[in-house]
């Protein structure tokens, strides 16, 4: 390789390097809530995008929730969402209907628009698919969920 093509290909390397910085800072990092105390075991890991990312205060956001899961979705199957803030106090808390659907069946669900409240610099993002029991435990009654971080 002449020294001009070697110049070139390092210049390249470290735009392509400088440019994947900001969009990996947007990009959503939800993972799944199952913690070493055995809390949320039954809950796997779903999908979740959201209309606006990050999420702005006094805006309305859109949560669309899908994947597939190893238990039924009943009827009176919930999808939840949470916001707490660092200290773990509740943010705001919403949940809607889901869609009844079979164990290894897609889902799809979108949540109608919700009017967020003011979001600290720092929260934390759960949203649940919940088969309430009687009384309800969440650790118990969640099959789906994803939990991300922001500002940590
Ligand atoms: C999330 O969506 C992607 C792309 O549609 C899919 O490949 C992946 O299996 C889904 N993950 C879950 C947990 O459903
Ligand atoms: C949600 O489901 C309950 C029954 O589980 C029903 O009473 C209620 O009307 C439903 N709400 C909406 C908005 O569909
Ligand atoms: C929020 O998430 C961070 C990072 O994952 C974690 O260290 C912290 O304990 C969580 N805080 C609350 C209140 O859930």
């Amino acid at each position: 390789m002449n020294q001009k093509f070697i110049f070139l290909f390092i210049l390249l390397i470290s735009l392509s390097a400088t440019n994947a910085i900001p969009f990996e800072k947007r990009a959503t990092h939800f993972q799944d809530c199952i913690d070493e105390n055995g809390n949320f075991r039954n809950a796997e890991l779903i999908n979740v995008s959201m209309s606006i990312y990050p999420l702005v205060s006094n805006q309305n956001v859109i949560f669309d929730v899908s994947g597939t899961l190893k238990n039924d979705i009943k009827d009176n199957g919930l999808v939840i969402a949470q916001l707490v803030d660092a200290d773990g106090n509740n943010i705001c808390r919403f949940s809607i209907n889901a869609t009844a659907t079979k164990t290894g069946q897609n889902f799809d669900i979108k949540t109608p628009q919700h009017t967020l409240p003011d979001i600290p610099d720092k929260y934390n993002l759960t949203v649940f698919i919940m088969n309430p029991s009687n009384p309800p435990n969440d650790n118990e009654d969640a099959i789906g969920c994803a939990k991300t971080s922001v500002g940590f």
